[in-house]
Parts: C-alpha cells; sequence; structure tokens
C-alpha cells in the first residue's frame, strides 16, 4: 500500500522559507518525490517495466536529474521537451515522443535515439519520409474509451482529438507494412485522474488493440494514476494496479504467445504531493453579510492554474497558529474573476469557502500537492506579476 503522504509545512520553516526566498514560492521536497519512484522502479509485472516520466508534470531540471539517477525513462508531450531532455544529458534511447503538434527535429531526434510514437496516420507518414528515420516506430491509439476526472482530462473516447481513431488502424498498419515499418509500441493514454478501479478496463482495451497488431513488443499505457488531493479521496495503489496489469498481461500471453513488455507514464502520482505553494495573504475584503470573505493572495492563475482551469481542489492553510476558524473564498492576485483558488468542487464557476484559521493581512497560506501541472502549467506573466520561485528543500 503507497504511504499516506499528506504533506504540511510548519509555520516556522515557511517564515524562514519566505524571508529567505520571497513569496510566491513553491517548495519541492524530493524525498518524497524519489521515494515514489524507488517503488514504481520496485513493481513487479511479468515481461519487463519501463517507468517513464511524464516530463510536462513538472520540468524542473533537478527533478529531471534525480528521476535519472533513479533509473526512470520519460515522456516528452512535444519535441521541444524531448530537445530540453537531450540538453539535460537524457539518452534518446530513454526518451519518448507523443505529441500532438508534428516534431520540429524530427531527424535530429531520431538520430538522437528518441523513441519516436505517431499520434496521427499524418505523423505515421512524416515518420516514414524523415531522414535517419528507424524502421521501428511506436504508435498512439486512441480506444474510444476515456477516463479523466473531468471531461478536460479525458484523452480517449469520441471527444478527445489525442491518438489515432482506433478504427483506422488497419489502414495505418497497411501504410506501415508498404514502407516497411514494423509499429512495435502501442501507446494508449485515456486521461488523467480518473477512478483507478477502471485500470483493468483501460488494459484490457490496449490488449484488444495489442492483438491487432501483430508486431507490437511493448503496450504504454500512458499516465494518469490518481492522486488523493482532498481527504476521502482515492489514492492509485500502484502495487495493486501494477498486480492486475500483471495477470492481463499473462492471460494475452497466455492465450497469444506474446509477452509484452509495459510502459507506463506517470506524472502527477510521481510529483503532486512534493510540493507545497506559499503565499502571501495581501487583503481581506468581503461582500456583506449574505457575501463571501475573501483572501486575496500574492499569487493565482499565473502560478497556478489548476483551481481555475478544472475548479480543482487543493488543501489550503492558513499558517498562523490562531485556532479560531471562519470561511473563507481564496482568490489570486490576477484582475480576474476565474483566478479563483477555492473554487466549488469540479466546477471553475462556483465559489467554494474553505474553514480556515481567522487571518490576518500579512499571514502566510500554504497550498498544499503543487508539485503537478502547477508551476509547468500557468499563465506565467499575466499581469506582468513576478512568477514564483522554486526552491527544494
Ligand atoms: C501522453 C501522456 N502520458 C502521460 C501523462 C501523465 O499523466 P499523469 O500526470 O496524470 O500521470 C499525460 C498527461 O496527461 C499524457 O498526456
Amino acid at each position: 500500500m503507497t504511504e499516506d503522504v499528506k504533506t504540511s509545512i510548519s509555520i516556522a520553516v515557511a517564515h524562514e522559507l519566505a524571508a529567505q526566498h520571497g513569496t510566491p514560492l513553491y517548495v519541492y521536497d524530493p524525498v518524497g518525490m524519489r521515494s515514489r519512484a524507488q517503488e514504481l522502479m520496485g513493481l513487479q509485472v511479468p515481461y519487463g517495466l519501463t517507468v517513464r516520466y511524464a516530463v510536462k508534470a513538472n520540468p524542473h531540471p533537478k527533478i529531471v536529474k534525480m528521476f535519472s539517477e533513479e533509473g526512470l525513462s520519460f515522456d516528452a508531450s512535444s519535441s521541444y521537451e524531448a530537445v530540453q531532455l537531450l540538453e539535460q544529458g537524457i539518452r534518446g534511447e530513454r526518451i519518448s515522443l507523443s505529441s500532438q503538434q508534428p516534431a520540429h527535429k524530427l531527424p535530429e531526434l531520431l538520430q538522437a535515439g528518441v523513441k519516436f510514437v505517431a499520434t496521427s496516420q499524418h505523423q505515421l507518414e512524416l515518420f516514414a519520409a524523415a531522414e535517419n528515420r528507424q524502421d521501428t516506430v511506436g504508435l498512439r491509439v486512441n480506444p474510444g474509451i476515456g477516463s479523466g476526472f473531468n471531461n478536460r482530462n479525458t484523452t480517449g473516447g469520441v471527444g478527445a482529438s489525442f491518438g489515432l481513431w482506433h478504427q483506422y488502424l488497419p489502414q495505418a498498419l497497411q501504410f506501415a507494412r508498404e514502407q516497411g515499418i514494423k509499429i512495435d509500441r502501442l501507446h494508449v493514454h485515456v486521461g488523467t485522474g480518473g477512478d483507478p478501479g477502471k485500470w483493468g478496463d483501460i488494459l484490457d482495451a490496449g490488449l484488444h488493440i495489442a492483438e491487432q497488431m501483430p508486431d507490437v513488443t511493448s503496450l504504454d499505457i500512458g499516465g494518469g494514476f490518481k492522486i488523493a488531493y482532498m481527504d476521502g479521496e482515492v489514492e492509485a495503489d500502484m502495487p495493486l494496479v501494477s498486480e492486475l496489469f500483471g495477470q492481463k498481461l499473462a492471460e494475452f500471453a497466455e492465450k497469444t504467445g506474446r509477452q509484452l513488455l509495459l510502459e507506463i507514464e506517470p506524472g502527477r502520482w510521481l510529483v503532486a504531493h512534493g510540493s507545497v505553494l506559499i503565499t502571501e495573504v495581501v487583503d481581506i475584503v468581503d461582500t456583506g453579510t449574505d457575501g463571501y470573505a475573501f483572501l486575496r493572495t500574492n499569487t493565482g492563475m499565473n502560478d497556478f492554474l489548476r483551481a481555475a482551469m478544472y475548479g480543482a481542489q487543493h488543501r489550503i492553510e492558513v499558517l498562523n497558529d490562531i485556532n479560531e476558524q471562519t470561511d473563507y473564498a481564496v482568490v489570486g492576485h490576477n484582475c480576474e474573476t476565474s483566478d479563483i483558488l477555492t473554487p466549488a468542487p469540479h466546477d471553475p464557476e462556483g465559489i467554494g469557502p474553505r474553514k480556515l484559521n481567522r487571518t490576518n493581512i500579512g499571514d502566510l497560506l500554504a497550498i498544499y500537492d503543487t508539485g503537478a501541472y502547477c508551476a509547468s502549467m500557468s499563465t506565467k506573466g499575466y499581469n506582468a506579476y513576478p512568477t514564483a520561485q522554486e526552491v527544494f528543500i
């Protein structure tokens, strides 16, 4: 069972870091991240496992270096991420590239040994025509099912533009044969943050497609392993999930005689819990007795977009020792009503006040579990606000 990793930061440490580095400030704790990497590298599946860190979750070079030291490989979601990884000294063979936009510098990336995954018929054709291409390639397929914590995080099914639609597989296979190319890697990423209980169905969908692809020797099931941001949420139990994967891969081998390597591409599960965003309460306003009390902070969507974009919920704590609590809505400093840090659950349109310690202007506030899709996915520079720094403790 994955240990409960409810991070918390002490008032004293937060103030010390804030005095040293200023706020807003991302504080990263690599210890938790590294132990999660070790846990994944220790997972047992029958015919081999490749763990690829999804760099887009948090491309901080120190995190990339740490995971490289732990033996992880990498998943790049753009050719620019792939180039960045190569520049950080990651060997091409450890990088898998699957992107919506056709790769810039494709010949150079192939020359460097980057494992290319075509995500459409067009990309397959570009690969076939590319200089330095190998005779093998990966193919991302939309299996027709999706799993995400909302439709904006679901990358499979009719509503998602990711991968080749599964019904067009025969044409792609025909084309590859004509070009003398073997499609030996199948990539199926169906979304992020979805119900951990769906992993069996997702692997079945992937194996069903692999069965139609005789040259496939590895199945990349993508990422999307859920973490618990709030109490009561169920976190993906990776030993349990990998056991299920193992059973299904063994059944597939029994049925087809094919022993597939499994690849996974976790991002969030590895880094989300390893960070807290420290911000300062710069003003407090309210909208009368029937309205809301708002804590204005010195961060917001220019550093942390998930709340405004998805209605995502993160634990928030006012770092003072006042033990009287009251309801506050917490907002960012950007001149946008959508810059709310406490939206209603999964509803960016709504306001979801939280019970927090009675607060004074100048108090520090902690936003937890901000290691993934926070510093890496924000409207940097909006309203010309300086970007939150990132420090490792
Ligand atoms: C292709 C691909 N792989 C891996 C991931 C990582 O997902 P997560 O961070 O939820 O594990 C994503 C994220 O959406 C993705 O698009």
